[in-house]
């Protein structure tokens, strides 16, 4: 590993074995906006200025697809043999964006042949796949990281600053909401792929975002206590990529309440059938005794003691605010870059340097305990604490 970081011109690539370049996420945020981006402005830059090569090695399910890929993009290697990808001794890292099904065999394979392991969320399907993920990855010594591009978001770094600054005095409650509407197939295609839909296949909102939702606010405000949560499918019939009708069996709504220290409360809609009447795809609003902020992807807005109106209810009269207008851009005061990419070079420097990053496994499995938490909150209409978990 160690030699990778020394030496100048010249030194060995960072090979990293790239698994599901296919799909949404593994193409357009993980190989082209991250991986090929870095490789592109000359490789990886360390923290003595120096910079390393990166170098992925695409694998695929279709030879026609990833070699298409591979050849648009200068891309010298791919494969669509797994196992021939991770026999390669001088391939350092594993990186996977299938399917969350395909997850758990492929990256422990991965460990199996000595890799670091970077991963898309879920980390797995079950709380027991993830922590027995985290397990061998801790027995085998590899380094290990699972996506949390959230907080890299431009707009949840400028929160993060207000929160470090203090701006909100005693922070009371967090309300976010994300969604959008998310097309049937029918008489439009749909805008996600259909294993979303189907519960067998790893689908679900729950799954999707609450493993969003646990690194997010435990990184603003500290680990989630307790999950109540209401999951639905509002949508029961929804059509495929090949134009077949199938029944949705996964949730694609769920109405969510997160417990947080010092009595702090997070209610949190996440829904694939809204239309969205907001700045953003995904908004938060944080309301604490000195100050208020919503932060989206890119824009943060605050709002201080000092400059809050004092509306009176009065359904006779028009409105007498212009509220939105009262609130204050917060500036981003620094170069915001891609958070998927910023989260790239922060794994990689950490399997080169030994450098912090806080979303390894073990934060993964918090996701997915999260998301099994509340399933079993819907499922049973039931409030549940949430453990600590350890490998
Ligand atoms: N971080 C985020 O914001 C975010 C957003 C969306 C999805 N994701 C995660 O990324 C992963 C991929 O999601 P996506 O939306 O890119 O999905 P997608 O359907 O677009 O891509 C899936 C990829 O997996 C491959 N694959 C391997 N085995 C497969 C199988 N048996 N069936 C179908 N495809 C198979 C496909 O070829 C393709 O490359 C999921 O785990 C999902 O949870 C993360």
């Amino acid at each position: 590993m160690s030699e990778l970081a020394s030496g100048s011109s010249g030194r060995r690539p960072l090979r990293i074995v790239m698994n599901g370049v296919t799909g949404r996420m593994g193409y357009r945020q993980h190989l082209l906006r991250s991986v090929l981006a870095i490789r592109d402005d000359g490789g990886l830059l360390l923290s003595d200025g120096t910079r390393v090569p990166v170098e992925p090695v695409l694998v695929g399910r279709s030879a026609a697809r990833v070699g298409e890929i591979a050849d648009r993009h200068g891309v010298e290697r791919w494969t669509t043999d797994l196992d021939e990808a991770l026999a390669d001794p001088t391939a350092q890292v594993y990186f996977d964006a299938q399917v969350t099904s395909a997850r758990e065999k492929a990256i422990t394979a991965a460990i199996a042949a000595g890799k670091h392991v970077y991963t898309e969320k879920p980390l797995a399907e079950s709380l027991e796949g993830a922590l027995t993920l985290a397990r061998l990855a801790e027995q085998a010594g590899v380094r290990c990281g699972v996506v949390a591009d959230k907080v890299y978001l431009p707009g949840l770094v400028k929160l993060r600053r207000l929160l470090e600054g203090g701006f909100f005095g005693r922070v009371l409650s967090v309300r976010g909401e994300f969604g959008y509407w998310v097309f049937e197939g029918d008489w439009q295609a749909a805008q996600r792929p259909s294993w979303n839909y189907r519960s067998a296949d790893g689908g679900g909102i729950v799954m999707d975002m609450f493993c969003h939702w646990s690194y997010v606010l435990e990184s603003l405000f500290g680990p989630v206590r307790a999950v109540t949560a209401r999951a639905v499918t509002h949508v029961p019939e929804r059509v495929d990529e090949q134009g077949e009708r199938y029944t949705a069996t996964a949730d694609d709504a769920a109405y969510g309440i997160f417990e947080l220290p010092d009595g702090v409360v997070a209610q949190i809609n996440s829904s694939w059938c809204v239309r969205v009447f907001r700045d953003e795809l995904v908004e938060f609003q944080v309301d604490g005794t000195e100050g208020s902020a919503v932060a989206g992807l890119r824009e943060c807005r605050v709002q201080h003691r000092a400059t809050t109106p004092m509306p009176v209810w009065n359904p006779d009269l028009p409105v007498t605010e212009p509220f939105r207008e009262q609130w204050q851009r917060v500036p981003d005061n620094a170069e915001l870059g891609n958070g998927f990419r910023v989260q790239w070079e922060q794994f990689l420097r950490h399997v080169l340097e030994g450098g912090a990053h806080p979303h390894d496994f073990l934060a993964g499995a918090r996701g997915v305990q999260l998301a099994e938490l509340g399933l079993r909150s819907s499922a049973e209409g039931r409030r549940f604490e949430v453990p600590e978990v350890r490998a």
